[in-house]
């Protein structure tokens, strides 16, 4: 099977007309002549393919003389610290997904900062011999993190007087004052929002994983913000809030609005894209609409402070393609996506009955997060936590269930399983099928053999279906570019995306959407697994088209856009572990802005 499918991998040419043209992919890569955005993303997604016989394009090695400092800062603004919270908060993990039960804190310095601690913060250090590294509570390809965090908050006591932008500063648990507001402007920010509202953004560096990975590096950005977007959400539930994701608001506003677009604050520095913005709010009933009236741009009389830091001396490379394809999936103002969730299964038809017990707290999921690095290829799952995972990956009747009320637009990204070893179930390859309407169409998409039997006993709202008895841990390592970890966990996963028609439905932008759902699955996940006493991986590396092949799908309409892999970890015992704020250790209180 191997064999077989390596050669479909190394044959096959499914490129479009487009592609195919002579000199049109260098055309579209940097989006000159008649290409259309939509064909810029189609040919940036083909080109940043692994193939068996070729990776997409990368440096090769790691330039470390390069290597991008995690850590942006704003030289000039002040600075906010917030006070660490006190360790153990009771609040049991399983509350996070009962949104009724977590009163709301009030906005107060106390509740900002364990919003951003258990969003965005650090959460340890690791250090082997006299080498130290930082983890966040929101995982990263490769560590480097490409995501930086914003708030516009009104004023608070102990953080502002006056309503301000601020950059979220990870090292330091510290708000950056990057532009100061004055009541006229905050209050047409805010006026169609509940009060007690703030936003916060998103943006990505793509310099800081280009360096690494080249060419495929945006779709690594992507996967990253749609963790921190679940992470973001995740902390709201925390504290008895809400968050929804403002997507109509136009890339430009964005930038505008966290001040990414001013050219004299970031000279030679890196710049960031903006991605995303959110409302958060203490007091959005679930039947308010999500989406308000559109933001407008500062006009002038908002007073900016702060230079970014340089975050690499030079850049050994540069990756036009990476410029083309954030250039065409960016938004303009749009109307805000209504969809029907009233199809979508309850709670009880999801669960069997609603989960209202664990084994952590909230905070200890948040924080113990970690990724596994190898995978003990013999712990085994127990059925129910196997099928409490999944059924936390699926949107509830009437858009309910956190995260996903997060985000208005229906599942895009279902889910292809290798399970390997889920006591009392045959090991094989499963489907996860995230929106009721799709089962259809992915029958006829997938394999024809495939058997789409209903797994017996599992809840009766869990979309899961056996597709092919077997053992398949060694075709989960292969498509996984070979990482043992796919084949060593008690059950690895494709998270394929619904991909042409999110594109023709929704535009362009909707690229960036998908790798941000697939994200957020993931962060589920990641937190699922630490709840059941496991670990769980991202797989940003995996061979696209012999993954395809697995499943049967020689479309380009489906398209594999993540994966990952849950399991019993084997620990590296030449880590140790250090805290993530002792600030005892030894970091420059002052960036170096070079
Ligand atoms: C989008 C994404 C892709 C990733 N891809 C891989 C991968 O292919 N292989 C792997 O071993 N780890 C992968 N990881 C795990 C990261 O290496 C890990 O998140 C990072 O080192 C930070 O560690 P932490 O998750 O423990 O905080 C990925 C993580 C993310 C978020």
């Amino acid at each position: 099977m191997l064999h077989r499918l390596m050669k479909i991998a190394m044959t096959s040419h499914r490129f479009s007309p487009l592609l195919g043209r002579p000199g049109s992919l260098e055309r579209v890569g940097l989006l000159e002549g008649d290409a259309s955005a939509e064909d810029a993303v189609v040919a940036y997604h083909e080109r940043t393919k692994h193939h068996f016989h070729r990776y997409a394009a990368s440096l090769g090695y790691m330039d470390w003389a390069t290597q991008p400092d995690p850590f942006r800062r704003y030289a000039g603004a002040d600075i906010v610290r917030l006070p660490l919270p006190k360790a153990g908060q009771p609040l049991p993990y399983w509350q996070l997904y009962a949104s009724e039960i977590v009163p709301p804190m009030p906005l107060s310095a106390a509740s900002v900062s364990l919003f951003f601690r258990y969003a965005l913060s650090l959460t340890a250090w690791k250090q082997v011999g006299d080498t130290t590294w930082p983890l966040r509570a929101n995982p990263s390809s490769g560590n480097l993190h490409p995501t930086e965090g914003y708030a516009v908050l009104p004023a608070v006591d102990q953080i502002g007087d006056t309503a301000a932008v601020y950059h979220y500063a990870p090292r330091e648990h510290a708000l950056e004052r990057r532009a100061v507001l004055n009541a006229a402007r905050w209050a047409e920010l805010t006026e169609s929002f509940p009060e007690g509202s703030f936003f916060v953004g998103l943006s990505s560096v793509h310099w800081r994983e280009a360096w690494k990975y080249g060419e495929r590096a945006f779709r690594y950005c992507q996967h990253d913000v749609g963790h921190a977007l679940a992470s973001l959400r995740i902390a709201a539930a925390a504290l008895g809030w809400r968050l929804v994701l403002q997507g109509s608001v136009s890339d430009d506003t964005l930038s505008n609005l966290l001040g990414l677009d001013r050219d004299e604050d970031f000279a030679v520095a890196e710049r960031e894209e903006a991605d995303l913005l959110a409302l958060i709010s203490p007091n959005l009933p679930a039947s308010l609409p999500t989406e308000f009236k559109p933001l407008t741009a500062h006009g002038s009389g908002v007073l900016w402070r702060g230079k970014a830091n340089m975050l690499s001396p030079e850049h050994s490379a540069l990756w036009p393609v990476i410029d083309a394809v954030a250039q065409a999936t960016r938004r303009c103002e749009s109307a805000p996506i209504k969809e029907d969730f009233s199809g979508f299964p309850s709670e009880d038809a999801l669960f069997g009955a609603p989960i209202r017990q664990g084994l952590l707290t909230a905070e200890m999921a948040i924080l113990g997060r970690r990724s596994a690095v190898a995978m003990d290829g013999s712990t085994a799952i127990s059925r129910a936590a196997f099928f409490r995972m999944l059924a936390r990956l699926i949107p509830t009747q009437g858009r309910r269930a956190m995260p996903w009320d997060a985000i208005p637009w229906r599942p895009r990204i279902h889910i292809g399983l290798f399970v390997h070893r889920v006591d009392g179930l045959a090991p094989g390859i499963y489907a996860l099928v995230r929106d009721p309407d799709k089962v259809d169409i992915l029958k006829r998409v997938m394999h024809s053999e495939f058997c789409w039997q209903r797994v017996p006993d599992c809840p009766p709202g869990l979309p899961l279906y056996l597709l092919q008895e077997g053992d398949f841990r060694a075709l989960a390592t292969t498509v996984s570019c070979g990482q043992d970890i796919a084949g060593d966990g008690a059950f690895s996963l494709a998270m394929i995306a619904d991909y042409m028609d999110s594109l023709a439905t929704y535009g362009s932008g909707f690229y960036r959407n998908l790798f941000w759902e697939a994200g957020m699955v993931g962060q589920l996940l990641y937190l699922e697994a630490e709840e059941s006493g496991l670990r769980a991986t991202g797989i940003g590396c995996y061979f696209d088209d012999p993954v395809h092949a697995a499943f049967g799908i020689d479309s380009r309409e489906w398209q594999s856009f993540y994966h990952f892999t849950v399991g019993g970890q084997v620990e590296d015992s030449r880590l140790t572990t250090l805290p993530a704020y002792d600030f005892r250790h030894s970091f420059p209180e002052e960036p170096n802005f070079n």
